[in-house]
């Protein structure tokens, strides 16, 4: 019987070791508080320290701390969002009855264009809601400049921000509220969970009464609140993360240059453009794949290259395929002949190649070698 390589998954959780939680993880046990309580607030402030903010809020998710973040931030109308992004930056604007527009992006950073979504304004429209796209911070200054001239709010879906910093200073700080994700892909995870930062206390005020169903502490809600507070044993494990974060980032960083410098140069395959002053989490590693020979391109098509790569036990994803403007809870609330032409492009020929924190670079380098061999099988089909 033939032996298979090892599989090489696209992600594992880099959770810290189990001997550095478990005393903490015992103490939350025993002292009968088991959510929202000192850990919690241990979490908050440390990533206040790290990412140098005034106001972080624990929540249960990116997801449930973006549908709090629209609601009290007074999002009404219109709200314009990047098609090419996980549907979770979108779902919390559909719960809370805003209708989403999705804007175009741009084609080397794959964040959302400035650009496109001044287009989109109208009347109605009461913010942007932006994404640093697989951790490559987004056109933080252009986007500022657009909300401000429109008088819009700004938020940054963070959710893959951890590790990130853009002009020398961490993610965190732009925007009217920031949220990031602690889920068990990104670079800090916690089981699950969601940090959101803000500069505003009275923001962060409202956000801790609203994670807890609205009730201030006098059992008299006053905010359409929900149940989003964190539990204390996700809490240790996203505070004992943040601890180890600008290591994990750093490590992302090393092995996706090596990814860079190895796979230069093959024809129709680019990679991610991160801004030269901005530093990327690599929460994802995403190379295109552009099919079309007559322009130099692979020869094959990004659909090709997975299955090639899942032959060899090498796990890849289309992050993000389809795009949100074509799923179906969306589908409705695309604008008459709008086009977002370069999503098409992107969402078409994207592929995420496998990349975690703890990764060895034996792996990488065998990835790196099955890439190769992809191409020099369709090139020599192609003779
Ligand atoms: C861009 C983006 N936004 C939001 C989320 C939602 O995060 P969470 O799972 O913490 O709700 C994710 C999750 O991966 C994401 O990738």
């Amino acid at each position: 019987m033939t032996k298979h390589p090892a599989r090489i998954p696209l992600t594992r959780p880099s959770t810290p070791p189990f001997s550095v939680v478990a005393p903490h993880l015992k103490k939350v046990a025993a002292s009968g508080f088991l959510t929202n309580a000192g850990y919690v607030r241990k979490l908050e402030q440390r990533a206040e320290k790290l990412l140098g903010v005034p106001q972080a809020v624990a929540v249960s998710s990116a997801t449930s701390g973006l549908m709090l973040v629209n609601r009290l931030l007074g999002l009404t109308g219109e709200v314009i969002v990047p098609s090419f992004t996980f549907f979770a930056s979108a779902l919390p604007l559909l719960w809370n009855n805003l209708t989403p527009v999705f804007c175009d992006c741009d084609p080397e950073t794959f964040n959302p264009d400035p650009k496109s979504i001044e287009r989109l304004i109208t009347k109605k429209t009461s913010a942007i809601i932006a994404v640093h796209v697989f951790g490559c911070p987004a056109a933080v200054s252009a986007l500022t400049r657009v909300a401000k001239k429109h008088n819009l709010r700004l938020i940054f879906d963070a959710a893959h921000g951890f590790g990130a910093s853009y002009r020398g200073k961490p993610l965190g700080n732009y925007g009217d509220a920031e949220v990031f994700s602690l889920s068990p892909t990104k670079l800090a995870p916690a089981g699950e969970g969601g940090i959101i930062t803000t500069r505003s206390a009275e923001l962060a005020k409202e956000l801790k009464i609203a994670r807890d169903y609205g009730n201030p502490g006098d059992y008299d809600c006053r905010i359409v609140g929900m149940n989003a507070r964190m539990s204390e044993f996700n809490a240790v494990f996203g505070w004992a993360a943040l601890q180890r974060l600008l290591q994990m980032a750093g490590r992302r960083r090393k092995l996706a240059e090596r990814y860079k410098t190895r796979l230069a140069g093959l024809p129709g395959l680019t990679f991610q453009k991160i801004p030269p002053d901005c530093l990327s989490s690599y929460k994802d590693f995403s190379i295109l794949i552009d099919p079309a020979p007559e322009c130099a391109g692979a020869g094959f098509t990004r659909d090709d290259l997975a299955a090639f790569l899942a032959e060899q036990h090498i796990d890849t994803r289309k992050y993000f395929y389809p795009p949100v403007h074509r799923q179906k809870v969306f589908r409705e609330y695309r604008r008459k002949n709008q086009q977002l032409p370069i999503t098409d492009y992107v969402t078409d020929n994207i592929l995420s190649l496998p990349l975690y924190s703890h990764q060895k670079t034996a792996e990488i380098d065998r990835v790196i070698q099955t890439v190769k061999s992809c191409f020099r099988k369709f090139h020599d089909q192609a003779k």
